[in-house]
């Protein structure tokens, strides 16, 4: 059984779309957030933003494998308002049955990952073994292929049993 689960977030598919090429990469199953709310619409848009702004934690389901029986989870989610899209706020917040390891990448048009990543870490009160942040650009043109690749040759790695959790930040420039 992979010792590796990928949960990802997404409102517009680019997420979603990172987080099915590194489990095909890797064979890894991979789990989703969704909103309980449908956010179509302007109106939609905005709760994005107010989420962010006020740091919500929006009412959201989970389909995907237990994340208890994993070593790893690789969390998957959007930058919005420059902060962790609020449904994966609410998924690591509320689940108590997280993998002591975990990964965070996220997706973005330009900027806010790091806020998301120290986030991520203040709520699971440790840091990931791997943090790196993806544009939306670089992951629509395919160009962020070799750097995923080898993202996942090492998360492998760091889902070994005993392996230490030790941070990484594989992020460009731009996060
Ligand atoms: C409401 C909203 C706010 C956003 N805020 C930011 C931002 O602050 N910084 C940024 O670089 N991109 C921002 N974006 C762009 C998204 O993070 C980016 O397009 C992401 O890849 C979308 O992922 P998804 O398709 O999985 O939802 C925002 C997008 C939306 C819809």
């Amino acid at each position: 059984m992979s010792k590796v689960l990928i949960v990802c977030y997404s409102y517009t598919g680019t997420s979603r779309r990172l987080a099915q090429t590194l489990a095909a990469y890797q064979r890894w199953p991979l789990g989703e957030v969704t909103d309980r709310a449908p956010r179509a619409g302007f109106t939609g848009a905005w709760r994005c933003m107010l989420d962010s702004l006020l740091r919500r934690r929006p009412p959201i389901r989970y389909a995907g494998p237990d994340p208890s029986g994993f070593e790893l989870v690789v969390l998957v989610a959007p930058i919005w308002a420059y902060q962790l899209a609020g449904p994966m706020r609410t998924f690591i917040a509320t689940r108590t049955d997280l993998p002591r390891r975990f990964a965070m990448l996220c997706t973005m048009g330009s900027r806010g990952a790091p806020n998301a990543f120290a986030e991520a870490a203040h709520l699971l009160g440790r840091v990931p073994v791997l943090d790196a942040a993806f544009t939306a650009r670089e992951i629509e043109d395919g160009s962020c292929a070799d750097r995923l690749r080898a993202m996942g040759v090492s998360l492998q790695a760091a889902a070994a049993p005993g392996e230490p959790a030790r941070p990484a930040s594989w992020s460009p420039q731009a996060g």
